[in-house]
């Protein structure tokens, strides 16, 4: 990704994912972190990962999206898999990530790439939805 990307990254994210982030949250992830910032791009951004490193040895996705007409075509596999190669080359061995309980899609799609549910936390997003730990060994 690059910052001119930013803005077609933040309208993905807010038609594809529930949870609202400010435009100083991407900015601020782009700032820190930007080898864990990818994009596929075709004319236009399709899709965007953002991946972190939480921990010396832990990595965490916190957003991954595809445009709706672009999905099942693997271009968030691709992405997933982009993310997942940083953090390998990083020496990162566990990846978390947290799913809404009612997100059916996403959760499929993690199953779908060896995702596993790890826990419950309770009342994990503003507006009170429950998520699911997800994670997976590298
Ligand atoms: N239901 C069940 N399984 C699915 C689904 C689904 N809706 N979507 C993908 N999968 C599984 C399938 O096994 C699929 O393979 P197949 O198409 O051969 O059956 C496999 O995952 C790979 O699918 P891709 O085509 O690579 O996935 P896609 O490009 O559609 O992206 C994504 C998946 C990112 C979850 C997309 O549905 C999306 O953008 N959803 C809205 C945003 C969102 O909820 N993001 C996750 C939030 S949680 C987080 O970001 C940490």
């Amino acid at each position: 990704m690059r910052r001119i990307h930013i803005p077609s990254v933040m309208k993905l994210a807010g038609e594809s994912l529930t949870e609202v982030y400010s435009p100083s949250t991407f900015l601020a992830l782009y700032e820190t972190y930007p080898e864990g910032c990818l994009v596929a791009l075709d004319e236009e951004v399709r899709g965007f990962v953002i991946g972190i490193e939480t921990y010396p040895g832990r990595g965490r996705i916190l957003m991954l999206a595809v445009k709706k007409e672009f999905r099942r075509m693997g271009i968030g596999s691709m992405l997933l898999k982009s993310i997942m190669s940083h953090f390998a080359i990083r020496g990162i061995s566990a990846v978390f990530l947290e799913v809404r309980v009612t997100n059916i899609d996403a959760l499929g799609f993690y199953r779908a790439h060896g995702f596993e549910i790890k826990k419950i936390i309770p009342r994990f997003y503003t507006d009170n939805t429950d998520a699911y730990q997800l994670w997976r060994k590298l």
